[in-house]
């Protein structure tokens, strides 16, 4: 069934061959990291198994196994083609040389145990109000945020505990990670929402932290939360590539009330308007209420 399977799918796509590392970011960065297992392998581990074997690389990923206890099915990467995953192969078995594994602290391969965990950390999960695709991120202190990459903005920050993400690995109870804690801030909509529509291009690690980058009307954004010094709130540095055209007027609205500031641009509530040269690059800190 499954070589059937695969045969079918190799001889229906056949696309030119794009770019592996763009092709990679699209279809595989949401689940597998350099050396950290977050939802799926590292490509460390990926690297160790199938170094040599293109061959067997495509047909895992047309049609996944289920292999590992406690992890998600990987779903069928068909529609990437078997050009574009040799493209993919190609690059995840280089950027994987020399590249060690970082083990995780708490035992938990998934770093979702109930108890709590050390920080920065970054989980790929199914969180209340957000979609599919949601990230949750502990950031220093006792904050931590929720940032949708499906629909490529923020959600909510909340206090307290992390995740404890249980019930959507065990696959049972709603399949959704329960919150530890209490919610804060939750954003009523992206600030680039009347820029039009946004297309998330991945994201990076960058010390324990993830680096969002997503585009929107032509500009590309990058969008890094961290925590805010002395606790309780957080932090968002954005970048905006190229210089915008026009000011930039960013509605941060909140369900909750919160306290607004930045060295760039001025406020009005929670509206950020920014000049063209002030936009390439501003943080903004939330400081919770
Ligand atoms: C929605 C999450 C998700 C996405 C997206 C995803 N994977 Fe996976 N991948 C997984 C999970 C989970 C596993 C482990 C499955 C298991 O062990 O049961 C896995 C395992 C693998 C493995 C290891 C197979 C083995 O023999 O252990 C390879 C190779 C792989 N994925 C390649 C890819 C490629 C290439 C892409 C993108 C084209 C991709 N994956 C996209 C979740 C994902």
């Amino acid at each position: 069934m499954k070589s059937i399977l695969f045969l079918a799918a190799s001889m229906a796509i056949s696309q030119a061959s794009p770019d592996g590392k763009q092709l990679f970011t699209t279809n595989c960065s949401a689940c597998h990291l350099l050396d950290q297992m977050v939802v799926g392998p590292s490509l460390v581990e990926i690297r160790k198994l199938y170094e040599g074997k293109p061959d067997e690389f495509v047909k895992w990923s047309i049609a996944p196994e289920r292999k590992r206890d406690g992890a998600i099915e990987m779903p069928s990467m068909v529609h990437v083609g078997e050009g574009g995953l040799r493209e993919i192969y190609t690059h995840v078995m280089g950027i994987s040389k020399e590249v060690k594994i970082k083990v995780q602290k708490g035992g938990d391969p998934y770093g979702a145990s109930p108890t709590h965990t050390s920080r920065p950390q970054v989980q790929r999960i199914f969180m209340p109000d957000a979609g599919p695709a949601a990230i949750a991120v502990a950031l220093d202190g006792d904050t931590s945020v929720c940032w949708d990459a499906g629909t490529s903005r923020f959600r909510y920050a909340w206090t307290g505990g992390f995740i404890d993400g249980y019930p959507y690995w065990k696959r049972n109870g709603d399949g959704l990670a329960k919150i530890e804690g209490e919610i804060r801030y939750l954003e009523n909509s992206s600030p680039f929402e009347p820029l039009g529509e946004r297309k998330f291009l991945g994201y990076k690690m960058e010390a324990g932290l993830p680096v969002f980058r997503y585009t929107v009307a032509g500009l590309d954004i990058t969008e890094k939360p961290s925590a805010k010094e002395g606790g309780d709130g957080f932090t968002r540095a954005f970048t905006v590539s190229p210089a915008p055209a026009k000011r930039l007027i960013l509605d941060f609205s909140s369900t909750q009330d919160v306290q607004y500031t930045s060295e760039k641009g001025s406020w009005s509530k929670n509206i950020l308007t920014l000049d063209p040269i002030d936009a390439s690059e501003f943080t903004i800190t939330f400081s919770l209420k």
